[in-house]
């Protein structure tokens, strides 16, 4: 009969190579990508778009409910909308990147985005790579397979900064450790490495070897099954 569909989860801080080996190895296998930070970037967008204050959780959670976030999954194109808005860019922005945190530590806002991610991985048909930061704790504790992506903070800040064209190291790392501070130490399903997951230490590894990696655990675990 044909192959039960095939359930990636794929958490770590950012820097790590998450989303550039999530949709290379879901487009070398044929699986669907949700990026679900992008998610998280959305709802925060909508939020400054729409004047609310990120400071306060409680008008954050009275309005959780109202933006309609739609991800395309094909790891080629990825997209994202809010209200039939393409986001894509203005999610990448400073303003957007420096208050996702506030935002996504709301409880309201990560049981409205976790059914999303839930629906969208039960409808895929061949099976799906979905990143994030508690995939494989929360979201998809029954995930085929966990991979915790980690690297050294100077390789996260090298990375990050190499990708914003010119940012200066030295602040970059210091965004991306009080970023991931604030993501690890929230009450709601902080990142976090799920105790069955594989950890990939990527500091000294290239995009293609972590790929690969990746890859190989994927079809070890579907010859396995
Ligand atoms: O992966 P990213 O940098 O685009 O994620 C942006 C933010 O979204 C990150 O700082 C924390 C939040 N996030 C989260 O809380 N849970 C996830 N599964 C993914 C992202």
């Amino acid at each position: 009969g044909a192959a039960q569909p095939v359930i990636v989860a794929i958490d770590g801080p950012s820097g790590t190579g998450k989303s550039s080996t999530s949709k290379a190895v879901a487009a070398q296998l044929g699986l669907s990508y949700l990026d679900t930070g992008a998610q998280y970037r959305a709802i925060t967008w909508w939020m400054v778009n729409n004047g609310i204050d990120t400071d306060d959780p409680s008008a954050i959670a009275a309005v959780a409910g109202k933006p309609e976030i739609v991800s395309g999954t094909d790891p080629a194109s990825p997209t994202i909308t809010v209200d039939g808005v393409d986001v894509a860019g203005p999610i990448r922005e400073q303003d957007v990147t420096s208050k996702v945190s506030a935002v996504s530590a709301v409880p309201e806002v990560r049981a409205r985005i976790t059914e999303l991610q839930r629906s969208i991985a039960a409808s895929a048909v061949t099976g799906i790579v979905v990143e994030g930061r508690d995939i494989g704790t929360t979201v998809l504790p029954d995930a085929d397979l966990k991979i915790f992506l980690t690297a050294s903070p100077e390789a996260r800040a090298a990375r990050r900064s190499g990708e914003l064209k010119g940012a200066d190291v030295n602040a970059t790392r210091e965004a991306l450790a009080k970023r991931d501070a604030a993501d690890s130490s929230r009450k709601t399903s902080p990142l976090a490495k799920a105790g069955d997951a594989v950890e990939v230490d990527t500091t000294d590894l290239t995009l293609p070897q972590v790929i690969e990696c990746v890859v190989t655990l994927v079809e070890e675990k579907r010859a396995g099954k």
